[in-house]
């Protein structure tokens, strides 16, 4: 049944389902059932829509929608509301998230010897990561479904996101994070946004292992990327990155694995434009892991093997210093299914990637350098070619940790097996006089 309200609604009755994706399992839950994972057999949970679309009438519409004054359309992710598995009058948790800009990056392009290279700033979100526009939809169904408290494992930026969010939701947060391993931007932020913040002592896998125990509690929401509704945002950045390109999409999508619920949405989001039509092919994604950190990346080489965790995962790249990945298993269906594949960088090829982004006047945070360090890797070995269509997901912004890039600059950056890092691209300051002959000496 279809009805046009008004020139910005698409009011429809949709059917949004939970299911279970193991193969031999498929348990349907209904969609206000609060759940991660699924009852019967442990396994991981799709949102699965179902009815069909005007696609034309739809991407006028989402087009519309960015210059309309109202909140949900001017969020980048409510705009592809349709898509969502909320009523269209949910009351929603937003910070105006999404949008982001698709810069081309010829300093960078031409580090890799293509002669073209997009970059996905998701850094450019309200808290400066791509978790907004998963926390967004997250933190909305934790106020549908009357949660008081939220919770979450992280690295950092989850923390910073799920900080805001439930600020804006007037809702108890909570974050345990590795003690003394996230940087002081990412704490800084999770602080004063007002989250109650606790240092592990361990790791990320640590953390995350903890708070699913503690979230078996019902009066305890997890909005880490295991929870389906996080999926849900995040996937949206297909949509907005498929209309950018005017529904061309490129050859090839590159993006960092950590927990891996990024390279899960982005195949969601790829695989339901292609069933209803808006795109006539999937991008091959490829996930970009640090060599020290790179759980996922052993996988793909042995695929029928058992997933082995990295116990004691290393990287400078805080971000992604994961070695049990709570979404492998969605994350290696988008990787099997669109042709892509699993690489690693080392902690040099990330450090000389990241500088080279700078010098594009974009930025980025370390783990995010991993795609353009992951393509040069990719051009070289000949599966990326040269007339192919590139885009990089840079994931966090270049202010997320800032003693990685001085440290770069001077000279002084250490891998974790005590490598010294080379400043390849470094750029010190220069102690000069406060002297204008001085200064004129240096300059001209
Ligand atoms: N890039 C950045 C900047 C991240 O913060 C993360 C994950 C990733 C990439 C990896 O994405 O986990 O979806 O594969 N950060 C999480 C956190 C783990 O807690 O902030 P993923």
């Amino acid at each position: 049944m279809q009805r046009k309200v008004n020139s910005l609604e698409y009011h429809r009755d949709t059917l949004f389902v939970q299911r279970c994706i193991s193969a031999n399992c498929r348990t349907e839950y209904k969609i206000a059932d609060r759940l991660y994972v699924c009852s019967r057999c442990g396994g991981l949970l799709d949102i699965e829509r179902d009815d069909a679309f005007d696609t034309t009438q739809m991407r006028e519409l989402w087009r519309q929608r960015r210059s309309s004054a109202d909140t949900r359309d001017r969020s980048g992710v409510w705009r592809f509301r349709e898509f969502l598995p909320f009523a269209h009058d949910d009351p929603i948790v937003s910070l105006g998230e999404g949008n982001t800009p698709l810069y081309d990056a010829p300093r960078s392009a031409n580090y890799c010897r293509l002669p073209q290279l997009k970059l996905k700033h998701q850094g450019c979100n309200p808290t400066g990561s791509f978790k907004d526009t998963g926390m967004t939809s997250a933190v909305t169904q934790a106020r549908k479904l009357g949660a008081r408290l939220v919770v979450c494992a992280s690295t950092g930026n989850t923390a910073a996101s799920l900080a805001a969010y439930a600020a804006r939701a007037d809702l108890v947060c909570a974050i345990l994070v590795p003690a003394g391993q996230v940087s002081h931007a990412k704490l800084a932020q999770a602080l004063d946004y007002g989250a109650k913040v606790l240092e592990i002592d361990g790791n990320f896998d640590a953390c995350m292992n903890t708070i699913r125990e503690l979230s078996e509690n019902d009066s305890i929401y997890l909005v880490n990327s295991i929870n389906p509704f996080r999926i849900e945002g995040q996937k949206t950045v297909a949509f907005e990155l498929a209309e950018q390109l005017e529904w061309r999409v490129p050859d090839h999508l590159v993006m960092p694995g950590g927990n891996l619920g990024n390279s899960s949405a982005f195949g969601k989001g790829f695989r339901e434009l292609l069933e209803i039509g808006l795109i006539d092919r999937q991008p091959k994604i490829t996930v970009v892991q640090a060599e020290g950190a790179a759980p996922f990346a052993r996988f793909a080489l042995t695929s029928d093997a058992d997933f082995i965790n990295e116990e004691h995962p290393k990287t400078l790249a805080s971000a992604i210093k994961i070695g049990a990945p709570v979404s492998w298993q969605k994350a290696w269906r988008a990787v099997r299914e669109t042709g892509g594949s699993v690489i690693t960088v080392t902690e040099q090829e990330i450090a000389d990637a990241k500088a080279m982004i700078g010098r594009d006047g974009i930025g980025c945070e370390p783990a995010s350098a991993t795609t353009v360090a992951g393509i040069r890797k990719l051009v070289r070995e000949g599966v990326i070619k040269e007339d192919e269509t590139v885009v990089a997901v840079l994931t966090g912004h270049i202010l997320k940790d800032t003693d990685y890039v001085i440290k770069y600059h001077n000279g002084t950056l250490t891998a974790p097996e005590n490598e010294q890092i080379t400043g390849t691209f470094s750029n010190s300051p220069v102690r000069v006089a406060a002297s204008r002959d001085a200064i004129a000496a240096l300059l001209l």
